[in-house]
């Protein structure tokens, strides 16, 4: 393998795997359409590795602009899928628009990649797949079933891989990413919403000063004290395993593998805005609110499949997630709209 397509390289958690591929000596090919992102995190993760990529903005519902990406760039090895949107909410008020995204832009990548011999993928599946777990650490053979049309795009496009898989002899490997947080060292590259939908990156923009508090939602769920616990991984650990997976994809996989993706340690709502709080010296406004409806209690990872087959081990603890957090927060308050 030597040149990887990165779909959705422009986002979050593209572009740190971008970096880490520059880095382990892959040639980049990045294909986005800014629908949730902007051109300047391909510029830094150049300027951070040393490195030029190749970029494309293209949507990959756009089959013909596809096809001339696949064919220009000769000799694409393999895709890394991240391009999706993502928001658990907003699917659930606009579900056309979400399989639309997901699911026609997927497939339309899929057969620009059938068309083009190409026929190794990673895939950015979610923990969210699994719904409401029986039970905790979730290992890879819990049941799926996912309880928003978000979730139900991941779940779909595993199904689709696997069928792919089987029917033209693909390798394919799902990743199941719990809870995605944290920032690259530099503190150049990192999470950029505009209205934060997930924990972090609230509590970060509390103690930025950008808004006023955090609304705990729910502090009566059987947890360590009530509020809901999950299983956060550093995006730097996350990159990392996709570099993994591609190495696995190198010694011939054929059918698909899933791996969950996460630390097995689980820290509550609380625990996290504390630790914010002492990293980043702040004060930070918590008010109890309501459950969040479809929420969990708890969720967290048996990565021992992860750990065992791809030889990926998460090295990064809360502490060093919360202190890159806060370092992007901190050096570009207004993320990628600070750029000169
Ligand atoms: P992101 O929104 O930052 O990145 C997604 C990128 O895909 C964006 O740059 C966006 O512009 C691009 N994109 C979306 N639709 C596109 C299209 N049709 N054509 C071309 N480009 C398109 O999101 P992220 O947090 O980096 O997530 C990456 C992947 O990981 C997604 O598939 C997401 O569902 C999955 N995932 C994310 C999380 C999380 O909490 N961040 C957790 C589990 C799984
Ligand atoms: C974490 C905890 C909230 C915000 C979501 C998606 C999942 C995956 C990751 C993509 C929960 C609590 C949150 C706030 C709070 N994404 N919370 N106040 O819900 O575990 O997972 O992102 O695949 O699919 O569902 O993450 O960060 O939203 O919530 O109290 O303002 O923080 O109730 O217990 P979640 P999250």
């Amino acid at each position: 393998m030597k040149k990887i397509l990165v779909t959705g390289g422009a986002g979050y958690i593209g572009s740190h795997t971008c970096i880490e591929l520059l880095n382990s000596g892959y040639e980049v090919v990045i294909v986005d359409d800014f629908t949730n992102s902007v051109a300047e995190p391909v510029r830094r993760v150049q300027e951070l590795t040393g490195k030029t990529l190749s970029f494309h903005e293209v949507n990959l519902l756009d089959k013909e602009a596809l096809d001339a990406v696949f064919k220009s760039e000769e000799k694409i090895d393999a895709v890394i899928h991240f391009a999706a949107l993502k928001a658990v909410g907003e699917s659930v008020e606009q579900p056309l628009m979400y399989y639309k995204n997901n699911i026609s832009g997927s497939l339309t990548l899929f057969e620009v990649m059938r068309d083009n011999g190409v026929s190794n993928i990673v895939f950015s599946s979610s923990a969210t797949v699994y719904g409401d777990p029986e039970v905790t650490p979730i290992q890879e053979d819990a049941a799926v079933h996912a309880t928003n049309p978000y979730g139900h795009t991941k779940a779909m496009m595993e199904q689709i891989l696997m069928d792919t898989s089987h029917a033209l002899e693909w390798g394919v490997i799902l990743l199941r990413y719990f809870n995605p947080v944290g920032a690259h060292e530099s503190g150049q590259i990192g999470e950029d919403p505009d209205y934060p939908n997930n924990l972090l990156p609230f509590v970060s923009q509390v103690a930025a000063g950008i808004r006023e508090h955090v609304t705990i939602f729910g502090d009566d769920y059987d947890t360590v004290d009530g509020t809901g616990v999950r299983d956060y991984i550093h995006v730097v650990d996350l990159a990392r395993a996709h570099v993994k997976s591609i190495e696995k994809l190198t010694s011939k996989v054929n059918g698909t593998l899933i791996y969950n993706i996460g630390t097995g340690t689980g820290y509550s709502v609380k625990q996290m805005v504390e630790t914010f709080r002492q990293v980043s010296g702040k004060e930070i406004k918590t008010i109890i609110g309501p459950r969040r409806p479809g929420d969990i209690a708890e969720c967290t990872a048996d990565a021992t499949l992860a750990n065992n087959e791809l030889g990926w081990h998460a090295e990064y603890g809360l502490q060093e997630m919360i202190e890159s957090a806060w370092k992007w927060q901190s050096t570009y308050p207004n993320g990628y709209r600070d750029a000169k």
